[in-house]
């Protein structure tokens, strides 16, 4: 409840623990839902079900979960005002998300961007968890009624799915899920590839000087901004916002903008005189200081096994609650015999 006793609003995401997090995560995702703890009331999860549609070393798999949750806490998501969770904890998940893919069309999971990336990336696994993967989304969303969900640029079309089913199935069945909004920032919504700046910054690719991880130190952060691509222009004026034809420098620009909170203009402003050689090492010293407390947090935080236990136990433990009123609700709809035990 809030300060006049009417419900929060709720909101909701989750972050697949197929690599290490990057700035991209960071900037796209965690760092919005960091500032939103009081007014929300709150749901983030570790996605390891859907890591599963890639294949993954099942030790590194279990050592990155935890890593995240670590992470997330070093991010500013305190436990005792969000609740944290680990999806394959409340089996609600997979049980909605079989529900719910037999209300989404091969069609439109056909549709998919990130389908059909992945699968042309890796040819060799185009397995049936990656073409339903968004019906397991939408019942990770749905199942917890929110109003928002804060997701990165690239994630806005699953969430545009899920609003579809979901007014898919009220309409069969009458009233049964919120049609939930994606939340998307203003600035850091698409963190590209430092050395590829048309590609975005992705936490499941090959480990290079493109990315930034969140646990990078900072001598590897500067190294990777130094050697950012930008273009062939030099001197005063060289830095301005064009993505079109500069998306390198706009990248940069985009990353110091979500780092500092200074607006495109301030920043042309302040390198108006400068070349590249200031203008990509005051980036990374942005970074740097963005990343180091969050770093230096996580490292204490993954240390301790018994306080993430204790924090994922009990968030999943308030999933469960909230994730079964719905379930419950969508079994009895759509014809199942209630459970009498
Ligand atoms: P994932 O794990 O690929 O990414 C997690 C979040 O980080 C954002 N993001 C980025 N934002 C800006 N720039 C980037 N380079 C960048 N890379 C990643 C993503 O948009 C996302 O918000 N399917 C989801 C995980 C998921 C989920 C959910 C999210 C599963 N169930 C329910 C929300 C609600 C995914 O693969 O995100």
């Amino acid at each position: 409840m809030d300060n006049n006793n009417t419900p929060k609003k709720v909101m909701l995401s989750g972050i697949k623990p197929t690599g290490d997090l990057t700035l991209g995560s960071y900037l796209g995702a965690i760092k919005n839902w960091a500032e939103r703890a009081e007014q929300f009331d709150c749901y983030y999860f570790m996605a390891d079900l859907h890591a599963l549609t890639t294949r993954n070393n099942p030790a590194d798999l279990r050592r990155r979960t935890r890593e995240q949750l670590a992470q997330y806490v070093a991010c500013g998501l305190d436990p005792e005002k969000n609740t944290l969770f680990l999806q394959s904890h409340v089996h609600e998940h997979a049980e909605l998300g079989w529900v719910l893919n037999c209300y989404t069309m091969f069609g439109e999971l056909s549709r998919m961007t990130q389908f059909k990336d992945k699968s042309a990336k890796n040819a060799e696994n185009i397995n049936g968890g990656l073409f339903t993967y968004p019906a397991l989304m939408a019942a990770d969303i749905l199942l917890y009624q929110p109003d928002y969900v804060p997701v990165g640029e690239d994630q806005k079309q699953h969430v545009e799915l899920t609003r579809d089913v979901a007014q898919r199935f009220n309409n069969l069945y009458g009233e049964t899920f919120k049609v939930p909004e994606p939340w998307i920032p203003k600035v850091g919504a698409r963190v590209m590839d430092l050395l590829d700046p048309t590609s975005k910054m992705s936490k499941s690719d090959e480990i290079g000087n493109g990315r930034v991880c969140l646990m990078d130190d900072p001598a590897d952060i500067m190294r990777k901004f130094k050697r950012a691509v930008t273009d062939s222009e030099s001197g005063a004026g060289c830095v301005r916002f064009d993505p079109e034809n500069k998306p390198g420098v706009a990248n940069l620009m985009q990353i110091y903008a979500a780092c500092t909170g200074k607006s495109f203009t301030e920043i042309e402003q302040e390198f108006s005189a400068a070349g590249y050689g200031v203008f990509k090492p005051a980036v990374g010293e942005a970074v740097i200081e963005t990343l180091r407390p969050i770093r230096e947090d996580a490292a204490r935080i993954i240390a301790d096994k018994a306080y993430l236990e204790d924090i994922y136990t009990k968030g999943a433990q308030k999933a469960t609650y909230v994730a079964r009123k719905t379930l419950r609700k969508v079994y009895k709809k759509i014809g199942l015999v209630e459970k009498p035990f």
